[in-house]
């Protein structure tokens, strides 16, 4: 199974302020941008890089550039959409998919109400956000999504991961990477992660 948790020191301090029950809207929606950027940043370590040369001011360069696929971002709605702006900060070209999941708070099942892929997200290196991966319902229905649309291998980037949602991703997607800020320990009878961080859409958007 392979599950990453980015335990930059950074990442690990702000996810602390993230899960306190008295963080404000405005910083908890600064965080998630901060938190996405910084683990952003750690998964493109493995971007791979070609030779080039420019000319600077003074001489010939010998350089290396991004090569490879270009990146499409695809955010599940609402709460991916913060993660997406924090990492455009980082990729301001790449593009940007957007997946309208709810989850249904009585049956827990994913409920999708928009698609907005680039069209040739099949042709992209993508990665999927969303800040909470729980039962996993909502990661599986957008990875299958992607899946129809002939992306053949996507990252996830969740801010929170529960056990059981990390196992039901890697069981339906076991070619997906799962990029974490924190796993922790199990979800709650509602379908919350324990000790998590609330509900983070409405944690961002103050609504509730
Ligand atoms: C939350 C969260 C994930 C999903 C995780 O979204 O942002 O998308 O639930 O749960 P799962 O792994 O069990 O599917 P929610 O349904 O609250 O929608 P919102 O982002 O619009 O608030």
């Amino acid at each position: 199974m392979a599950v990453t948790v980015v335990d930059h020191p950074l990442v690990q301090h702000k996810l602390s302020i993230l899960r306190e029950r008295t963080t404000t809207v405005r910083e908890f929606r600064a965080l998630c941008a901060e938190i996405s950027m910084l683990m952003a940043y750690d998964a493109m370590r493995s971007l791979p890089l070609e030779d080039a040369v420019v000319e600077t001011p003074v001489a010939s360069a010998q350089v290396r550039r991004l090569a490879g696929k270009k990146l499409a971002l695809v955010a599940i709605l609402r709460a991916g959409l913060v993660m997406a702006d924090g990492i455009l900060a980082l990729v301001p070209g790449a593009r940007v998919g957007h997946v309208g999941l709810y989850r249904d708070e009585a049956t827990l099942q994913p409920v999708r109400y928009f698609v907005k892929l680039p069209s040739d997200v099949h042709e992209r290196e993508v990665f999927v956000l969303d800040p909470m991966l729980a039962t996993g319902g909502s990661a599986v229905a957008a990875l299958d999504l992607l899946r129809e649309r002939g992306v053949q291998a996507a990252r996830l980037l969740c801010i929170l991961g529960a056990p059981e949602g990390v196992e039901r991703v890697a069981a339906a997607h076991p070619e997906v990477e799962i990029i974490l800020a924190g796993l922790d320990e199990r979800l709650d009878e509602r379908g919350f992660i324990v000790p998590g961080l609330g509900d983070a859409g409405d944690r961002l958007y103050g609504t509730r």
